[in-house]
C-alpha cells in the first residue's frame, strides 16, 4: 500500500476520492506514456519505430480481454466510455417507435446517445428505477414491449453505486436474447472496481475507459462486442482503419473483429499508458484491489453509520455495492456547496451526484482508513 501510494502523485496532495470522476495515474503509468511518446516521436515514419508503435493496440486489445473475459477479437480500443456508448447506441436501424430501456441512475454519457436518437429518428425512452434495493429484472420486465430493441444501463451506477451482479446481468443477458432485444452495460465504473468479467455478465455490448478505476491514461477505453454480433453491431462511422480490404470502385470489407470499429491515427503512446495501467493494477493483484475497496467501503459504512445526520444512499453489501460509495446529507446541507467547500477548505476531491442529498466518496484501494474518517468527520463539521 505505501509503495502504492507512493507512486500515486495525486494520493498525497490531497484526500484523492473523486477516482469515479477521473482516476490519478501512477508515476509508472506517466512515465511510459512519456517515453513511448518520445521513442515515436525520434523518427514517426521510421519503419523500425513504427512496426514497434503498431504493436501497441493489438497488445492491448489481447490484454484487455484476457483480463476483462473476452477474446482479442471482440475489443476495441476507444478514447472514453461515451464512444463505446454512442458506437452501441447508433448501431441499430432505429425506427421511429423503437424503444430502449435506460435508468433512472445513468451519466449523461448514456442517456444524451438516446435524446439524440429520440430526436433524429423518433425512438421512446422507457426508464427502470434502480434505487438502491430494487429487482433489477422485475424493474426491466416491466418496461419490455415488443417494440424494445435495447436495454443499456450501467454495470455500476456513478450515482448511487449500486453494482448490477454478474448472475442478475447474466439472467438478464439471457431473458433479453430469447426476446431479441440488445443489451449493452455501461461500464465507466465497472474495470478495476468491481469483478468485471465480459463473458460471465451476460450482456451483448460493454463500454469502458482507462481513465477511472484502472488509473490509466485520460482519453482512453474500450468497448467489447460479442464475437457473434460484429455483424449487426453496425457501424455509423467508419474510416481508415476500419476495413480489411477495400477498392476505389466501391468494394470493402470490414475487419474480421472488432477493431472495426477504430479508425484513423491514434494517440498510440496513450493506450500503451493504458496497457502499463492495467499492468500496474495486476502487479497489486486485482482480486485484492477489489477485496480491499470492500473493505474500505465497511469501513466508511460504520463511520457514518456512527456520525449523527448522515446516511449510506449506496447498497450496503457486496456484490450490490462498490468503490463508489454514496452518503445521505443531512436535510438542507447542500451537496454542490459541500463539494466546493471540501475542496477549497479541506483539500478533499469528492462529487455530488444525482439527487441533491446525495454525495459520492469513491473509495479506491489507494485510499486510506484514516482519509475516509477525515473526509467524514469534514462532511458531518461542514453540515452542522
Ligand atoms: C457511469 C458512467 N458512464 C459514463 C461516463 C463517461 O465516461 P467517459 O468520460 O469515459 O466517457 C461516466 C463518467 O463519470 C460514468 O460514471
Amino acid at each position: 500500500m505505501a509503495r502504492a501510494r507512493a507512486e500515486i502523485p495525486a494520493s498525497t496532495g490531497s484526500l484523492y476520492f473523486q477516482t469515479g470522476g477521473i482516476g490519478p495515474s501512477p508515476e509508472p503509468v506517466i512515465d511510459h506514456v512519456r517515453e513511448r511518446l518520445a521513442f515515436q516521436n525520434e523518427s514517426p515514419a521510421e519503419p523500425r519505430i513504427a512496426t514497434e508503435m503498431a504493436r501497441i493496440e493489438p497488445d492491448l486489445r489481447a490484454q484487455l480481454g484476457r483480463v476483462f473475459g473476452a477474446e482479442t477479437e471482440e475489443v476495441a480500443l476507444t478514447h472514453s466510455t461515451s464512444e463505446g456508448i454512442s458506437i452501441v447506441a447508433w448501431s441499430l436501424n432505429w425506427q421511429p417507435g423503437d424503444e430502449v430501456v435506460i435508468s433512472n441512475t445513468e451519466h449523461p454519457a448514456n442517456v444524451i446517445p438516446w435524446y439524440v436518437l429520440r430526436d433524429r429518428f423518433g425512438i421512446v425512452i422507457r426508464e427502470i428505477d434502480l434505487s438502491t434495493g430494487t429487482g433489477l429484472i422485475d424493474e426491466v420486465r416491466g418496461q419490455l414491449s415488443d417494440r424494445t430493441r435495447m436495454v443499456s444501463i450501467s454495470h455500476v451506477s456513478r450515482n448511487n453505486g449500486r453494482t448490477v451482479r454478474t448472475d442478475e446481468s447474466a439472467e438478464l443477458g439471457a431473458l433479453l436474447r430469447s426476446r431479441g432485444v440488445r443489451y449493452h452495460l455501461d461500464g465507466a465504473q465497472g474495470p478495476g472496481c468491481v469483478p468485471t468479467d465480459f463473458r460471465a455478465l451476460g450482456c451483448d455490448c460493454y463500454s469502458t475507459c482507462g481513465h477511472k478505476w484502472l488509473l490509466g491514461p485520460k482519453g482512453t477505453g474500450a468497448l467489447f462486442v460479442r464475437r457473434e454480433l460484429l455483424d449487426d453491431v453496425r457501424l455509423s462511422w467508419a474510416g481508415s482503419h476500419s476495413h480489411a480490404t477495400m477498392d476505389y470502385e466501391g468494394a470493402y470489407t470490414l475487419l474480421p473483429s472488432a477493431a472495426r470499429y477504430e479508425f484513423g491515427t491514434r494517440a498510440l503512446a496513450d493506450f500503451a499508458g493504458f496497457a502499463r495501467a492495467v499492468e500496474w493494477m495486476e502487479e497489486i493483484g486485482l482480486a485484492r484491489i477489489e477485496e480491499r475497496i470492500q473493505s474500505l467501503v465497511d469501513h466508511a459504512t460504520e463511520a457514518v453509520d456512527g456520525t449523527d445526520g448522515l446516511g449510506v444512499s449506496s447498497p450496503r453489501t457486496p456484490p450490490d455495492r462498490s468503490g463508489v460509495f454514496v452518503l445521505q446529507l443531512p436535510e438542507g446541507c447542500d451537496a454542490t456547496e459541500l463539494y466546493n467547500d471540501l475542496r477549497d477548505g479541506d483539500g478533499i476531491l469528492a462529487s455530488p451526484v444525482r439527487q441533491p442529498r446525495d454525495f459520492r466518496l469513491s473509495i479506491h484501494f489507494f485510499n486510506t482508513r484514516d482519509e475516509i474518517d477525515a473526509a467524514i468527520d469534514a462532511i458531518a463539521a461542514r453540515c452542522g
